[in-house]
Protein backbone atom coordinates (compact mmCIF):
# COMPACT_ATOMS: atom_id res chain seq x y z
CA UNK A 1 0.00 0.00 0.00
CA UNK A 2 1.45 3.31 -1.04
CA UNK A 3 1.43 6.31 1.17
CA UNK A 4 -1.12 7.80 -1.15
CA UNK A 5 -3.30 5.02 -0.90
CA UNK A 6 -3.78 5.73 2.72
CA UNK A 7 -5.28 9.23 2.09
CA UNK A 8 -7.53 7.63 0.10
CA UNK A 9 -9.34 5.79 3.18
CA UNK A 10 -12.86 6.91 3.61
CA UNK A 11 -13.76 8.70 7.51
CA UNK A 12 -16.31 6.18 7.09
CA UNK A 13 -13.58 3.28 6.38
CA UNK A 14 -11.10 4.76 9.26
CA UNK A 15 -13.57 4.63 11.90
CA UNK A 16 -15.18 1.35 11.47
CA UNK A 17 -11.15 -0.09 11.45
CA UNK A 18 -10.46 2.15 14.56
CA UNK A 19 -13.77 0.90 16.39
CA UNK A 20 -12.32 -2.93 15.51
CA UNK A 21 -8.76 -2.20 16.44
CA UNK A 22 -9.92 -0.66 20.22
CA UNK A 23 -12.18 -4.01 20.55
CA UNK A 24 -9.24 -5.80 21.06
CA UNK A 25 -8.17 -3.97 24.38
CA UNK A 26 -11.58 -4.02 25.77
CA UNK A 27 -12.01 -8.13 25.16
CA UNK A 28 -8.75 -8.62 26.48
CA UNK A 29 -9.87 -6.76 29.37
CA UNK A 30 -13.77 -8.61 29.80
CA UNK A 31 -11.94 -12.18 29.48
CA UNK A 32 -9.19 -10.98 32.14
CA UNK A 33 -11.68 -9.93 34.43
CA UNK A 34 -13.95 -13.13 34.05
CA UNK A 35 -11.16 -15.18 34.40
CA UNK A 36 -10.02 -13.81 37.36
CA UNK A 37 -13.90 -13.95 39.01
CA UNK A 38 -13.57 -17.69 37.68
CA UNK A 39 -11.06 -18.64 39.38
CA UNK A 40 -11.77 -16.78 42.52
CA UNK A 41 -15.67 -18.71 42.75
CA UNK A 42 -13.30 -21.68 42.37
CA UNK A 43 -11.34 -21.33 45.63
CA UNK A 44 -14.31 -20.20 47.25
CA UNK A 45 -16.99 -22.65 49.24
CA UNK A 46 -20.61 -22.98 48.08
CA UNK A 47 -23.27 -22.66 50.90
CA UNK A 48 -26.42 -23.94 50.09
CA UNK A 49 -29.05 -22.47 52.43
CA UNK A 50 -31.88 -24.39 52.95
CA UNK A 51 -34.95 -24.57 51.23
CA UNK A 52 -37.15 -23.37 54.56
CA UNK A 53 -35.70 -20.89 56.33
CA UNK A 54 -37.11 -19.78 59.79
CA UNK A 55 -38.00 -16.59 60.55
CA UNK A 56 -35.47 -14.69 63.04
CA UNK A 57 -31.67 -15.55 63.46
CA UNK A 58 -30.24 -18.99 62.49
CA UNK A 59 -26.74 -20.34 62.45
CA UNK A 60 -25.84 -22.67 60.31
CA UNK A 61 -21.60 -23.07 60.54
CA UNK A 62 -20.15 -21.17 59.11
CA UNK A 63 -22.69 -18.38 57.99
CA UNK A 64 -25.75 -16.86 60.29
CA UNK A 65 -29.13 -16.64 58.46
CA UNK A 66 -31.50 -13.71 59.29
CA UNK A 67 -35.09 -14.05 57.86
CA UNK A 68 -37.39 -11.35 58.61
CA UNK A 69 -40.40 -11.79 56.94
CA UNK A 70 -39.69 -11.83 53.54
CA UNK A 71 -36.07 -10.67 53.78
CA UNK A 72 -33.65 -12.79 54.01
CA UNK A 73 -29.80 -11.72 54.82
CA UNK A 74 -26.25 -13.67 55.23
CA UNK A 75 -23.49 -12.99 57.27
CA UNK A 76 -20.27 -14.60 58.00
CA UNK A 77 -20.08 -16.77 61.16
CA UNK A 78 -16.31 -15.64 61.81
CA UNK A 79 -15.97 -12.84 64.48
CA UNK A 80 -14.74 -9.60 62.41
CA UNK A 81 -12.82 -9.10 65.88
CA UNK A 82 -10.15 -12.00 65.52
CA UNK A 83 -11.66 -14.87 63.41
CA UNK A 84 -13.86 -17.02 66.15
CA UNK A 85 -16.51 -18.76 64.93
CA UNK A 86 -19.73 -17.57 66.08
CA UNK A 87 -22.32 -20.31 67.73
CA UNK A 88 -24.20 -18.36 70.05
CA UNK A 89 -27.77 -16.15 70.67
CA UNK A 90 -28.49 -14.52 73.61
CA UNK A 91 -32.09 -13.15 73.26
CA UNK A 92 -32.24 -11.47 69.74
CA UNK A 93 -28.32 -10.80 69.72
CA UNK A 94 -25.18 -12.54 68.03
CA UNK A 95 -22.71 -13.54 70.83
CA UNK A 96 -19.01 -14.49 69.75
CA UNK A 97 -17.98 -16.99 72.30
CA UNK A 98 -14.46 -15.97 72.51
CA UNK A 99 -14.51 -12.73 73.89
CA UNK A 100 -17.83 -11.40 73.56
CA UNK A 101 -18.71 -9.23 71.10
CA UNK A 102 -22.36 -8.95 70.39
CA UNK A 103 -24.05 -8.29 66.90
CA UNK A 104 -27.35 -7.35 66.40
CA UNK A 105 -29.31 -9.11 63.80
CA UNK A 106 -28.61 -6.72 60.95
CA UNK A 107 -24.79 -7.55 61.82
CA UNK A 108 -24.09 -4.01 63.10
CA UNK A 109 -21.97 -4.26 66.09
CA UNK A 110 -24.01 -3.57 69.20
CA UNK A 111 -20.96 -4.36 71.93
CA UNK A 112 -16.98 -4.69 71.16
CA UNK A 113 -14.29 -5.41 71.35
CA UNK A 114 -14.93 -6.23 67.46
CA UNK A 115 -15.65 -2.77 66.14
CA UNK A 116 -16.29 -4.25 62.64
CA UNK A 117 -19.70 -5.59 61.60
CA UNK A 118 -20.16 -9.48 60.42
CA UNK A 119 -19.41 -9.73 56.99
CA UNK A 120 -22.42 -10.16 54.99
CA UNK A 121 -22.60 -12.56 52.05
CA UNK A 122 -24.15 -11.94 48.73
CA UNK A 123 -27.46 -14.67 48.39
CA UNK A 124 -27.89 -15.94 44.76
CA UNK A 125 -29.28 -18.01 43.07
CA UNK A 126 -27.55 -21.17 41.44
CA UNK A 127 -28.58 -23.07 38.60
CA UNK A 128 -31.13 -25.31 40.53
CA UNK A 129 -32.98 -21.94 41.76
CA UNK A 130 -31.64 -22.49 45.49
CA UNK A 131 -30.30 -19.93 47.22
CA UNK A 132 -26.65 -19.97 48.03
CA UNK A 133 -23.13 -18.12 49.41
CA UNK A 134 -19.63 -17.69 48.95
CA UNK A 135 -18.00 -18.21 52.14
CA UNK A 136 -14.51 -15.56 52.06
S1 LIG B 1 -13.01 -13.15 68.21
FE1 LIG B 1 -15.05 -12.56 68.52
S2 LIG B 1 -14.94 -11.09 70.04
FE2 LIG B 1 -12.92 -11.64 69.74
Amino acid sequence: MKMSDFNKISRKRFIKTLSWLLLIPFGWLFNSIMTKEAERNKTRRQILLPEEIPNGITIMEPVIIVKKESEVKCFSARCPHLGCLINHLEKEEIVCPCHGSRFSSDGKVINGPSVKHLNELEIIKNKAGRLVVYDV
